[in-house]
């Protein structure tokens, strides 16, 4: 469905000369980096229409601090927390030995997910305070804040700088291995509609956390334009910002947008042109529950440590030849006409149907119809919810 081009995207210049000579008329940010390199900004000053945040309004990622900061602000809900650089390291230490356990350590800045620590003991605290700060991730400060109870879930808000419009709410599955064991992941599967996020909690999100986000970013000077991902705990019906990123996250893209109904490309150049009026009118979230949508990963052995590459891949024709099913690219690559994995999470095998069973049971069998040596997923996508069901 895309031609794709090799442009360095931190080359603002090249990727700026090349939309100006194309022609190109709309582009949208996939990745944080970009994002917060002000890859948006130069677009923009060469008067493209730009689906992503500035990278001012881009630190609602990339910086946990001004995050939580922002929160503070506005009175959102989120975890209590203290910020502390290198230099402030002694009440670093002091805060977190006296912090109650669980403890969640962030480094503040992009860390490709590997930022976090949820720390079960006060000396596994304290020696990820110290790597922190001794620049394992680079040289800014830390975030420390408490632990959320509850269940996780994704709200996606497409932003136009004042209005927004949500899509329809979706769960991940982090941990590598059956039963939320194992190491933490990009994802392993996701779920839509995700029935944790009733309409009252949906509410709840959309007045204490998007609009005051949005209201708050906006009156700050630096007015969010883009996709607000907001990573929430819901605890008796109550959410809470985990964190936010500026941007759509993988795998919960390949459900949210399997069951959005209007042309995506249009939704987004009216984000990027402020023009979202229109769509406020228009339901984005499937109320009735007609459609669901499964994403199952199919990662490579060995992931998220190291694992092969250049194994050819199989079957995607036969899976895709299921009703409802799409096979979403991650990390493959043609070598000589044939397609090799080319990463540890390979493909996003993802159905949709009428009910969460069917659309699981269907995604499942896309799975098996696909092949590469070292094929590996998790069993039990969107089994908790079917269990409730
Ligand atoms: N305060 C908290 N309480 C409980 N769990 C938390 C808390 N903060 C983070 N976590 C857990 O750690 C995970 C990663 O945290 P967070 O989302 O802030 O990191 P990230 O590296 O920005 O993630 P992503 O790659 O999804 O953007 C969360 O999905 C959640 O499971
Ligand atoms: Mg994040």
């Amino acid at each position: 469905v895309a031609d794709v081009i090799s442009i360095d995207p931190s080359d603002h210049k090249a990727v700026c000369d090349f939309a100006v000579e194309e022609g190109i008329t709309l582009v949208v940010i996939g990745p944080e980096q970009p994002l917060e390199k002000g890859l948006a900004d130069a677009l923009r000053a060469s008067d493209i229409d730009v689906f992503g945040p500035s990278a001012a309004a881009a630190r609602l990622e990339s910086s946990k601090g001004f995050s939580k900061d922002l929160m503070q602000r506005h009175g959102i809900p989120t975890a209590p927390f203290a910020r502390f650089t290198a230099e402030q390291r002694d009440h670093a230490l002091t805060y977190v030995n006296e912090h109650p356990l669980p403890v969640v350590i962030k480094y503040d800045g992009l860390a490709a997910g590997k930022g976090v620590v949820v720390a079960d003991t006060t000396p596994q605290a304290v020696e990820t305070v110290d790597a922190m700060l001794d620049g394992a991730f680079g040289e800014n400060g830390i975030v420390i804040e408490g632990f959320l109870q509850g269940q996780e879930a994704s709200v996606f808000a497409v932003c136009d700088g004042d209005l927004y419009v949500v899509l329809t709410p979706a769960q991940d599955h982090k941990r590598v291995g059956d039963g939320d064991v194992g190491k933490n992941t990009g994802g392993m599967g996701t779920y839509a509609p995700a029935p944790v996020v009733t309409d009252d909690v949906m509410q709840k999100v959309r007045e204490r956390i998007i609009e005051p986000t949005l209201a708050g970013m906006k009156a700050e000077g630096t007015p969010f334009v883009g996709c607000l991902f907001c990573g929430l705990m819901i605890d008796n019906g109550e959410p809470s910002v985990v964190e936010f990123n500026a941007r759509f996250g993988d795998p919960e893209t390949q459900v949210v947008l399997s069951l959005l109904d209007v042309d995506v490309a249009a939704l987004f150049a009216s984000a990027a042109r402020g023009t979202l009026a229109p769509y406020q009118w228009q339901t984005m979230i499937d109320e009735r529950h007609e459609r669901h949508a499964v994403c199952v990963v199919l990662a490579s052995e060995g992931y998220p440590d190291s694992y092969r590459k250049g194994l050819p891949i199989r079957g995607i024709a036969a899976a895709e030849a299921l009703p409802g099913v799409r096979v979403y690219h991650a990390g493959t690559k043609m070598v000589d006409g044939e397609l090799v994995t080319n990463g540890g999470r390979v493909l996003g095998v993802t159905a949709v149907a009428g009910t969460l069973r069917e659309a699981r049971d269907r995604a499942y069998e896309a799975c098996a119809l696909i092949d590469f040596e070292g094929k590996t997923m998790r069993m039990d996508i969107a089994s908790r919810a079917l269990e409730k069901a």
